[in-house]
């Protein structure tokens, strides 16, 4: 296991020893743990660290932030600190035992030795730690065969309520399942089948259940996901009734394909929230009742939230694009829209010329730019305010319809358009330098 630390990259290998060594001065035991214990075994990339501590966790992260001039950051959540070590983000947590008054509830969590905090995770390939102490360091601690079955390739709970206890743990094992193609052991299989006909995910905080749906709906390809989670009628946390149909696994395809579309096409490297695109997929037959209760209860963030909303409502509307329309057209109708819902649209709709229409304004249309801005109105003699914006629209329509290429093109149209609008060309002509 030593061999598996060694394979850190530099920096995170220095960041290591720098925690080790304030770990023996301050005589406390301190671990690398979970998630990123897993994908070292695993040999994949890592982004930030987490660190358990036998100990006051916020006191060590604070030195530590301290003796390394780097920021540090306390939490609500039972003692836990984030120290932000240049770009990298070190999570630190007091080792800690947990207990659930109820199923589903959130856990009382008290101070533990490791052995207790390893005991409260989800599955034995996330229950592993290493040792950061001099005596030990490197060594792997694998008190529930976390690494046998990681080697089997299986995804196993540590006791019988696991799902019961923590029903986002059912969203987990799916996503682990899918992203390294492992197995959900047998008996674990029928506790996370118990658990959702018992109706666990819905005793949970639906915030919990966005926590864990988001990132999986940002992993690689998560339509293999999506399918998972429907084959096992787990998507009744988004509505009771919801259940994809083989249509609605099409869709989710398009989804695919308008996404690696948006990337060749459009050229703007406006960033696009794909996730949000295929949360429109998996929501949009439901009724707008129970898609504005949904995104109520799941607390999306108001952005995303109009989104999804707007994508709903708006499908219908696009129809229109089923016509015959010139470019400015096309550009007054899509524009209004999110990206994010113009793709949805573009899935939504096989429609050729639909089709071609957003093709249009993606490749060409939105790119447009007025080389004219208002700084040149008003060196023409035009009083600022309303008319500016109103000629500054016009123009940039018949730019998109007539294709201007140069500055005195745009000029002269101002000054026509000036004339047709307001019965003046302006006071000076202006000298074209452009
Ligand atoms: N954990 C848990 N139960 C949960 C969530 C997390 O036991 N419901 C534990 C697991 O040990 C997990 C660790 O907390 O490894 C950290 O969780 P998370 O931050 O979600 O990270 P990862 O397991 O690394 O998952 P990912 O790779 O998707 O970030």
């Amino acid at each position: 296991m030593k061999n598996k630390l060694r394979i850190l990259s530099k920096d995170f290998s220095s960041i290591l020893k720098n925690i080790s060594r304030l770990s023996d001065s301050a005589g406390i035991r301190v671990y690398l743990v979970g998630g990123v214990v897993r994908d070292l075994i695993l040999g994949k990339n890592i982004v930030d660290l987490d660190i358990v501590v036998e100990g006051d966790a916020i006191l060590f992260a604070q030195a530590f932030a301290h003796t390394h001039k780097k920021q540090f950051k306390k939490h609500h959540s039972f003692g836990t600190a984030t120290v932000y070590y240049d770009q990298y983000q070190i999570d630190f947590a007091t080792a800690r035992q947990e207990t659930y008054a109820h199923a589903g509830a959130l856990p009382s969590v008290e101070p533990a030795e490791l052995s207790r905090d390893l005991a409260r995770r989800d599955f034995t390939i996330n229950a592993m730690a290493i040792s950061l102490n001099r005596d030990d360091y490197g060594t792997l601690i694998d008190l529930h065969n976390g690494l046998i079955d990681l080697k089997r390739g299986l995804i196993r709970v540590l006791h019988e309520n696991s799902f019961l206890d923590d029903p986002t743990r059912i969203l987990r094992a799916i996503k682990f399942e899918q992203r390294f193609s492992f197995t959900i052991e047998k008996k674990t299989r029928c506790l996370l089948q118990t658990a959702l006909r018992r109706g666990a995910l819905r005793w949970v905080n639906p915030h919990r259940l966005r926590d864990e749906l988001i990132p999986i709906l940002k992993e690689p390809q998560p339509c293999r996901y999506i399918k998972r989670i429907n084959s096992l009628g787990a998507f009744s946390f988004i509505d009771k009734k919801l259940r994809l149909t083989k249509q609605d696994m099409l869709l989710l395809q398009r989804i695919e394909q308008a996404i690696i579309f948006y990337l060749k096409r459009c050229h703007t490297h406006r960033k696009l929230e794909e996730w949000l695109l295929y949360l429109c997929a998996i929501t949009c037959k439901l009724s707008s009742g129970s898609i504005n209760h949904f995104v109520e209860r799941f607390g999306l963030h108001k952005g995303d939230k109009i989104r999804v909303l707007s994508a709903h409502t708006n499908r219908s509307r696009i129809q229109r694009l089923r016509t015959g329309l010139v470019p400015h057209e096309i550009y007054q109708f899509l524009n209004p829209f999110s990206f994010e819902c113009i793709l949805f649209f573009y899935a939504y709709y096989p429609d050729k010329r639909i089709r071609k229409h957003i093709a249009l304004f993606f490749s060409k249309l939105v790119q447009v730019r007025l080389r004219l801005k208002g700084a040149d109105l008003k060196r023409l003699g035009f009083k600022p305010c309303t008319i500016y914006g109103t000629i500054l629209e016009k123009l940039l329509y018949m730019k998109l319809d007539k294709g201007f290429s140069t500055f005195r093109q745009e000029l002269n149209a101002a000054q026509g358009l000036a004339v047709r609008l307001f019965g003046t060309h302006g006071t000076l002509e202006l000298k074209v330098n452009h």
